[in-house]
C-alpha cells in the first residue's frame, strides 16, 4: 500500500528516462509525452543546455539565502522584465505562490481588497490563489474562502464593464484558460479588461503559468495582444524546463508597496532553478525558435481540424501554438487510457477536453507520428458510438 496521501489519481506508469519527446517506462515501453510534465518541460526532457547550466551551478553553491548578493537573479529578473516589458521580479517556487504573492501586492498597493476572477479559471490551491479559482469544486470543503473575490463569466465584457468599480483592487485572468478547458480569451477581451482596469485603478493580473515561457509561440501569450497591457504577469511550470520555479513581474511602482519584510520566500531565487531559467528565457527570446514553435503548432493544429471533420467523436480543436484542447462528446479520461495504449500521452482539462501540451522543441516527424496516434484512438470511439 502506498504511503502517498492520495491526492493524484496516478497512471500506470513508472518513468526510468526522458529525453525529448520521449519517456521510456520501467517495463520497456516509448511514450511520445505529450503532457510535458503539465506544460513544464517547454524545451523537452533533458535539454542539453538546461542541464549544462544546472550542473555548472550544482558546482558553484547550491543555495545561501535572499539575504545574499545572488547575481543570477539579478540576470533572470532583467530577462523577464524585459521579455514581459514590466518592471520588477518576485520570485517564488510555484506557479500557485506566484498568484498568492500577486493577490498580495495588489491588495497592499491599492489598498483596496475587491479582486475579480473568471468562472472556470484555475489559479492554484492555497488559499488566496484557491479563493480566486472560479471553480466551486476546488473550493469544497475548504471553507470559509477567503472573502473579497468575485468570479465572472470569462470573455464576458459587458459582465466586467457592469462589475468594476472604484473598489476593484485587481482583475486576475488567464490568457488561455488551461485546467477550465483550453479556451482561449478573445482579444477583445483582454483588451477591453486592460482599459477598464485603466479606468477603474484597479491592477491587471494575468496568469502565465500555463501559456508562459513560449507554450503559444510568444514568450508570454499576452504578447500577441497588442492592447493587453497587464500590470502584473505570473508565471512558473516551463520556466524551469522541471526545476520549481515561480515569477511575479510587475510594473515600476509596485515596490513602494513591497518593503523589506513585506513577502518572502526561503527558497524563491534559489539559483538552480535560476540557472535552468536562465537558459529557458534565452531560448525563449530567440525569434526563429518562437517562429518555428507558432509554424509547427499551426500546421499541427491545421492537421487535428482535418481529423476532427472526418471523426465525430471529436467536437472542436482550440487553443493557440502548442496548448491545444479537443472538446469532445463524452468524458475525456477514457481517451487518455485510450491515447496511452497507443503510446501518446496527454492530459484532461475538464472532464470532456484532451489536452495536448507537446513540447515545443517537439519535431513534425514526432507531431505526425502523434497525428496517427490520435486519429486511431479516436476512431475506435466513433466505430463503437
Ligand atoms: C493557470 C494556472 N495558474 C496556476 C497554476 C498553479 O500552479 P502550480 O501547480 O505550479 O502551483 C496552474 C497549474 O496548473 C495553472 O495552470
Amino acid at each position: 500500500m502506498s504511503s502517498l496521501l492520495p491526492v493524484y489519481k496516478k497512471w500506470g506508469i513508472t518513468p526510468v528516462k526522458a529525453e525529448g519527446a520521449w519517456l521510456t517506462a520501467a517495463d520497456g515501453k516509448e511514450y511520445l509525452d505529450f503532457t510535458s510534465g503539465i506544460g513544464v518541460i517547454n524545451l523537452g526532457h533533458g535539454d542539453a543546455e538546461v542541464m549544462e547550466a544546472v550542473q555548472a551551478q550544482l558546482g558553484q553553491f547550491w543555495h545561501t539565502s535572499n539575504l545574499f548578493q545572488i547575481p543570477i537573479q539579478e540576470e533572470v529578473a532583467s530577462q523577464l522584465a524585459r521579455l514581459s516589458g514590466l518592471d520588477k521580479v518576485f520570485f517564488c517556487n510555484s506557479g500557485t505562490e506566484a498568484n498568492e504573492a500577486a493577490l498580495k501586492f495588489a491588495r497592499r498597493a491599492t489598498g483596496k481588497t475587491n479582486i475579480i476572477t473568471c468562472s472556470q479559471s484555475f489559479h492554484g490551491r492555497t488559499f488566496g490563489a484557491m479563493a480566486a479559482t472560479g471553480q466551486s469544486s476546488i473550493h469544497t470543503g475548504f471553507g470559509p474562502v477567503l472573502e473579497g473575490f468575485s468570479y465572472l463569466p470569462f470573455n464576458d465584457l459587458e459582465a466586467f464593464e457592469k462589475a468594476i468599480d472604484n473598489s476593484t483592487a485587481a482583475v486576475l485572468v488567464e490568457v488561455i484558460q488551461g485546467e477550465g478547458g483550453v479556451i482561449p480569451g478573445t482579444e477583445s477581451f483582454l483588451t477591453g479588461l486592460t482599459k477598464l482596469c485603466q479606468e477603474h485603478d484597479a491592477l491587471l493580473i494575468i496568469d502565465e503559468v500555463q501559456t508562459g515561457n513560449g507554450r503559444t509561440g510568444y514568450p508570454f501569450a499576452y504578447l500577441k495582444y497588442e492592447g493587453v497591457k497587464p500590470d502584473i504577469v505570473t508565471t512558473a511550470k516551463g520556466l524551469g524546463n522541471g526545476l520549481p520555479i515561480g515569477a511575479v513581474m510587475a510594473k515600476a511602482g509596485l515596490e513602494q508597496a513591497c518593503s523589506a519584510g513585506v513577502h518572502g520566500s526561503t527558497f524563491g531565487g534559489n539559483p538552480i532553478s535560476l540557472a535552468a531559467s536562465r537558459a529557458v528565457l534565452a531560448k525563449i527570446s530567440d525569434e526563429a525558435f518562437l517562429a518555428e514553435v507558432r509554424e509547427k503548432s499551426a500546421w499541427f493544429m491545421g492537421e487535428l481540424k482535418k481529423i476532427a471533420e472526418r471523426t465525430p467523436a471529436i467536437k472542436d480543436v482550440r487553443g493557440d501554438g502548442f496548448m491545444i484542447g479537443l472538446e469532445i462528446q463524452a468524458e475525456a479520461a477514457p481517451y487518455i487510457m485510450r491515447l496511452q495504449d497507443k503510446q501518446l500521452l496527454a492530459l484532461t482539462a475538464g472532464p470532456s477536453v484532451v489536452r495536448i501540451l507537446p513540447p515545443l522543441t517537439v519535431t513534425k516527424e514526432e507531431l505526425s507520428i502523434a497525428l496517427e496516434k490520435i486519429e486511431e484512438g479516436f476512431r475506435i470511439e466513433s466505430v463503437l458510438s
